[in-house]
C-alpha cells in the first residue's frame, strides 16, 4: 500500500466501499475482490480494502468498536498501544495540563488518538510514510491533531518548553521493520540499544523538555530509569505489556510502580510507598498457611511483591516469584489473586499422582513459577488431562518454597 491508496481509503468513496464490504473471510476473499473489480475498483485498491477489512476485524480485540473507524497496517496494529493502555498514557498528559504533545514515532496513532480525545493537541511524526498517513487519517476526528512523515531525530525541542505547556511522547519501535520472525511477525528487538528512536535520544529529549514519557519493554532492568523518574509496569488481563518511564510533571510517585488493568474493573496502582521494603519470606514448607496470594505480573516485574506481603500480612514463598503465603484472608486487593490452600507438599510426581488419585481428580489446572518443566510431559506422568471429565477438577501451583521445589494444591476464591 502507498500513501495515495491511504488517501483514497479515507475519501468518501473509499470509506463507503469499506463500510459496505462483508466481514472478511479467507474463503470468500477472491469472490469479494472479483465483485470490487466488476465495480471498476483497481486491483491495488481492492487488495487494500480487503486488507483493511481483515485488520479491522483483528483490531477489535485492541480497540473495540473504535476499530471500525480506523485504518491500519499489520505492523502498526501489532505495535499500537491497546485502547485501555493508551488511555492510561493520555491521562498523565491531560492531568499535567499539557496543551501540546509531540508524539515522536506515532505509529498508526493509538496513543495520539487517546491524547486528542482528552483535549491534548498532538503533533505526530513517523518515519514510515504509509504509517504516518494512516495516523493522520485516524486523527481526523480531532482537527488540531495531525501526523506527518518525519524522523524523530530531526525534531527540534521548543526553546521554552516550561512556558509552552509542551510534552513529548516516545514509543520507540521494538521491532525490526521488514524482518520477519518464525511466526511471520516483524522480529522483536530485546536490547535497549536496539530500539528506534534510541534510548540515548529519549534521554536527550528528557533533558530538553520536562514532560516526557517513553514506553519501553517490560523487561527493562530496574537500574535504567534515571533518578527522579517513575517507571511504571502495566499489565492487561495478567500479561505485562510495557514499562513506561515518566519524567517531570508526568511523574505521580518517583520510583517503581505497577498499574493493573482488567476488563470491567477500575485500574489499580501500586507504588513503592505501599510495599514492605524487605518482604518477609517463608523459611520452610511447614510455614505455608491457609491462603496463597499470586501477585499480578506487573507487580512482580516492578519488584513490588512487598505490597502484597504488606496488604496480606504474608510472606513470600521464594524471593521474586510472586507467591505469598498468609494466615489472613484479605478480600480482593486488586493486584493479587487469592487461593485457599488445601495441601502443601514437596514436589514429587509419585506423591502428587497418589494425592490426585485418592481424591478422584481427573482434570488439572497447572500454574507454575520458578520451576522449569514441560507441562505436557507432567500431565502424561500424572496421567491427567485439562478438563475434569467425570471426576473432580483441581488446581496445583508448582513453585519453590525456601529454595525447595514444592506443590500447593489450591482453590481459587
Ligand atoms: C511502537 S510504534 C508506535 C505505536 C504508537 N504509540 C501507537 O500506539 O500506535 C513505533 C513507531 O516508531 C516509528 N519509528 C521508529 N524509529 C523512528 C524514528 N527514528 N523517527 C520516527 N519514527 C520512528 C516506527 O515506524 C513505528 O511506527
Amino acid at each position: 500500500m502507498d500513501t495515495r491508496t491511504v488517501r483514497w481509503l479515507a475519501s468518501p468513496s473509499g470509506r463507503a466501499l469499506l463500510h459496505d464490504l462483508p466481514e472478511y473471510a479467507e474463503s470468500s476473499a477472491i469472490a469479494t475482490a472479483t465483485q470490487l473489480r466488476a465495480k471498476g475498483v483497481s486491483p491495488e485498491r481492492a487488495a487494500a480494502l480487503l486488507t483493511q477489512k481483515r485488520l479491522r476485524a483483528r483490531a477489535q480485540e485492541k480497540f473495540g468498536e473504535f476499530a471500525e473507524g480506523m485504518l491500519f497496517t499489520a505492523d502498526g496494529l501489532e505495535q499500537a498501544s491497546r485502547l485501555e493502555v493508551a488511555a492510561t498514557h493520555a491521562g498523565r498528559y491531560a492531568a499535567a495540563s499539557l496543551a501540546t504533545v509531540h508524539d515522536l514515532g506515532c505509529g498508526i496513532g493509538s496513543d495520539a488518538m487517546a491524547m486528542s480525545a482528552l483535549g491534548v493537541t498532538v503533533h505526530g511524526i513517523d518515519q514510515d510514510p504509509v504509517t504516518a498517513a494512516i495516523a493522520d487519517v485516524n486523527l481526523r476526528p480531532w482537527p488540531d491533531s495531525r501526523a506527518r512523515i518525519g524522523r524523530a531525530e530531526d525534531f527540534r525541542a521548543p526553546a521554552d518548553p516550561l512556558h509552552s505547556r509542551v510534552g513529548i511522547w516516545l514509543d520507540p519501535a521494538r521491532r525490526t521493520p521488514g524482518v520477519a520472525d518464525s511466526t511471520g511477525r516483524t522480529r522483536r528487538v530485546f536490547r535497549l540499544d536496539d530500539i528506534s528512536p534510541s534510548w540515548s535520544y529519549v534521554l536527550e529529549m528528557a533533558s530538553a523538555v520536562p514532560a516526557v514519557g517513553a514506553k519501553l519493554s517490560p523487561s527493562l532492568p530496574h537500574d535504567i530509569p534515571p533518578l527522579g523518574t517513575e517507571a511504571q509496569w502495566t499489565s492487561w488481563q495478567g500479561t505485562v505489556l510495557e514499562c513506561t518511564v515518566w519524567w517531570g510533571p508526568l511523574v505521580r510517585q518517583a520510583g517503581r510502580s505497577a498499574r493493573v488493568l482488567r476488563a470491567g474493573a477500575p485500574p489499580v496502582e501500586v507504588d513503592q510507598t505501599m510495599a514492605d521494603h524487605d518482604p518477609p519470606r517463608a523459611r520452610t514448607l511447614a510455614q505455608v498457611g491457609p491462603w496463597l496470594y499470586e501477585a499480578d505480573r506487573a507487580v512482580t516485574r516492578a519488584g513490588l511483591i512487598g505490597a502484597v506481603t504488606a496488604a496480606t500480612g504474608g510472606a513470600e514463598l521464594e524471593a521474586g516469584l510472586g507467591y505469598i503465603t498468609s494466615d489472613r484472608s484479605v478480600d480482593d486487593i486488586g493486584y493479587a489473586r487469592r487461593y485457599a490452600v488445601a495441601e502443601a507438599m514437596p514436589f514429587s510426581i509419585k506423591a502428587l499422582r497418589g494425592w490426585l488419585r485418592d481424591r478422584g481428580v481427573t482434570g488439572l489446572t497447572i500454574k507454575k513459577r520458578g520451576i522449569r518443566l514441560d507441562e505436557d510431559q507432567l500431565r502424561r506422568q500424572l496421567k491427567i488431562g485439562r478438563g475434569a471429565g467425570d471426576g473432580e477438577q483441581a488446581t496445583v501451583v508448582l513453585t519453590r518454597v525456601a529454595g525447595e521445589q514444592a506443590v500447593l494444591v489450591v482453590e481459587p476464591t
